[in-house]
């Protein structure tokens, strides 16, 4: 399926999300979105050099919406293989749906549903320098390593991906994917303070389980959680 990348857009998931007779692989990519979007509500910063694009994917039948949930763990998978690659350096998963290089944020995933569709929304920085007020937070490939990317080619390549490792989970193969994302935690023995909808967890993170949920140490016995918002601490 070929990738429309366009100039300009508000956000590309609420593009794809409002498109009407989307066809599943549906896939589109702009230089610029005007109302770019993060997870709860965020404002995603979106000027030219980065890589925004989205997939969407049609819902099947035969897979539960509980196995649905694994959607951010293949897509991860995907971008941190693809992108290590690309470039030439070590990236670490930051449980849900971040990626990080040298303990800042490159590249978020935000996962919507819109009708039978899952719309996978992927920014990921790569020539941007300027991240607005998460400059102190964020970083780029091209921050870290000093050169241009070709930013159509990124995203082609990561698109073929999440073809592929979206396939190995089709095939069952659940298991390598997991087994990845554990060997590069980003949160794997740090202080984390995690809010969940009922409660605030504080602990050490001990890992994922077979099952992608975060464990933690905490003072009242170990927790495993597969929803919240992370906030990691070295000092508490
Ligand atoms: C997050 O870290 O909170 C998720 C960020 C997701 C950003 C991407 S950029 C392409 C797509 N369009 C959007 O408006 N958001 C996602």
């Amino acid at each position: 399926m070929e990738i429309t990348f366009l100039e300009e857009i508000d956000s590309t998931n609420t593009y794809l999300k409002d498109k009407e007779n989307k066809k599943n692989w549906e896939t589109v990519a702009a230089d610029i979105q005007t109302a770019g979007r993060g997870r709860r509500d965020k404002k995603w910063f979106s000027g030219k050099g980065g890589a925004w694009f989205s997939i969407a994917i049609k819902e099947d039948k035969n897979i539960t919406m509980q196995e649905m949930l694994k959607l951010p763990f293949i897509v991860c998978y995907a971008v941190i293989n693809k992108t290590e690659e690309i470039a030439g350096l070590e990236l670490k998963y930051k449980w849900t749906n971040d990626i990080y290089c040298n303990e800042k944020k490159l590249c978020g995933i935000l996962i919507e549903k819109s009708g039978d569709f899952f719309i996978i929304g992927i920014g990921i920085n790569v020539n941007n320098v300027e991240f607005g007020e998460f400059g102190d937070i964020a970083t780029s490939l091209a921050c870290e390593i000093n050169r241009e990317f070709n930013i159509k080619e990124i995203i082609e390549a990561v698109v073929d991906e999440i073809k592929s490792s979206y396939s190995m989970f089709l095939r069952g193969e659940w298991s390598i994917i997991i087994q990845y994302l554990r060997e590069k935690d980003f949160l794997l023995n740090r202080k984390i303070v995690v809010n969940t909808e009922e409660k605030e967890i504080t602990g050490e993170a001990l890992g994922l389980d077979e099952d992608a949920f975060l464990m933690i140490r905490t003072i009242n016995g170990n927790e495993k959680i597969n929803t919240g918002d992370i906030f990691w601490k070295h000092n508490i």
